[in-house]
């Protein structure tokens, strides 16, 4: 099997660089490549590499993931996150193969408590959410879609929440964090993995093509996380200068993109799906804690 990776660089494009090579032959590029071009600004550009490669699955890590620059730069957001993903499933379902895709719980206006499910209403609160939502649309322009909404997404490599915390943990006596926002840290690891568990399972079902919710199990709130940073550093023996930690609304912190505060998705269909149990978000965050902590 011939995989092209887009976005290879990015949190989960550099887990699918190692999660996919058991599948095959990877070619994977990002925005600079010089081989073939993985700029998502250049859809026609894009739209070569994949009638040049001939790949049996494509599989775009790339996006425009910046949420509130999106807010000022709404045709490039568009461009990357809705145009070039035309561009891909176009020639992917000329080719007859698979193209797997990522979204968001960010096309969900985050109304309610209750987990959301692939067919709820979508109704994005800004532009980062609308252009992803323009970009499930146009990924499903080829049959063999797969699209795998997910949130919160953390890796171990680059910057992270649960670093930036320990970085203010350091240096001061009190932080305060959002306490209404709720979701599931979901590790670019179990993604990546998951997604070449699904692939796999796809070559032989083609019935599975369809759109998908992904992301680890159980819920938190960032204060939770917080919370849950802090006292694993504490136990490791971390010298932390933080003594209080309070609880705040998303209105503490304006942002010029509006956050959902429901971010909780229902995983059912894709574990009944692909027969994967998806695993509770302490454990990638316990993980994710060990390495950057050396514990
Ligand atoms: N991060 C989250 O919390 C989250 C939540 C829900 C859904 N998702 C979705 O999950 C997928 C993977 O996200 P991620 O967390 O891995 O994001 P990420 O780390 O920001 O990766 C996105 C990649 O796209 C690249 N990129 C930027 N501009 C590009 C261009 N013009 N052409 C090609 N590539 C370009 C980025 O490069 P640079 O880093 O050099 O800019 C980066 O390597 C995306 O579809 C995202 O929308 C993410």
């Amino acid at each position: 099997m011939h995989i092209l990776l887009f976005g290879k660089n990015g949190q989960v494009g550099w887990e699918l660089q190692r999660a996919l090579l058991p599948l095959g032959r990877i070619t994977a590029v990002d925005f600079d490549s010089t081989d073939y071009c993985g700029d998502f600004s250049n859809p026609e550009g894009v739209a070569e590499t994949v009638r040049l490669l001939r790949p049996d699955v494509i599989v775009n890590a790339a996006a425009h993931t910046t949420v509130d620059k999106a807010e000022s730069e709404r045709d490039f957001a568009e461009r990357l996150n809705a145009t070039s993903v035309a561009a891909l499933a176009k020639e992917a379902e000329a080719l007859g193969v698979w193209l797997v895709h990522y979204s968001t719980d960010y096309v969900f206006n985050g109304s309610g408590e209750k987990p959301w499910v692939e067919t709820d209403p979508t109704a994005p609160l800004n532009v980062y959410g609308e252009t992803k939502l323009a970009g499930e649309l146009a990924a499903a322009l080829c049959s063999r879609h797969l699209i795998f909404r997910t949130s919160w997404v953390y890796a171990a490599r680059g910057a992270n929440f649960a670093k930036t915390m320990l970085r203010l943990a350091k240096e001061r006596n009190e932080i305060s964090v959002i306490n209404d926002q709720f979701g599931a840290p979901t590790g670019a690891e179990l993604l990546a993995d998951c997604t070449a568990h699904a692939i796999r399972i796809a070559q032989d079902k083609p019935e599975v093509a369809g759109l998908y919710h992904l992301i680890a199990a159980g819920t938190t709130t960032w204060f939770d996380y917080a919370q849950r940073v802090f006292a694993t550093a504490d136990a490791a023996g971390v010298a932390l200068a933080v003594t209080k930690v309070k609880a705040v609304p998303s209105s503490a912190f304006p942002t010029p993109a509006k956050r959902p505060l429901n971010s909780r998705l229902d995983t059912s269909k894709f574990q009944r799906t692909f027969g994967m149990r998806l695993p509770n978000w302490t454990i990638g965050v316990d993980r994710m804690l060990a390495e950057i902590l050396g514990k």
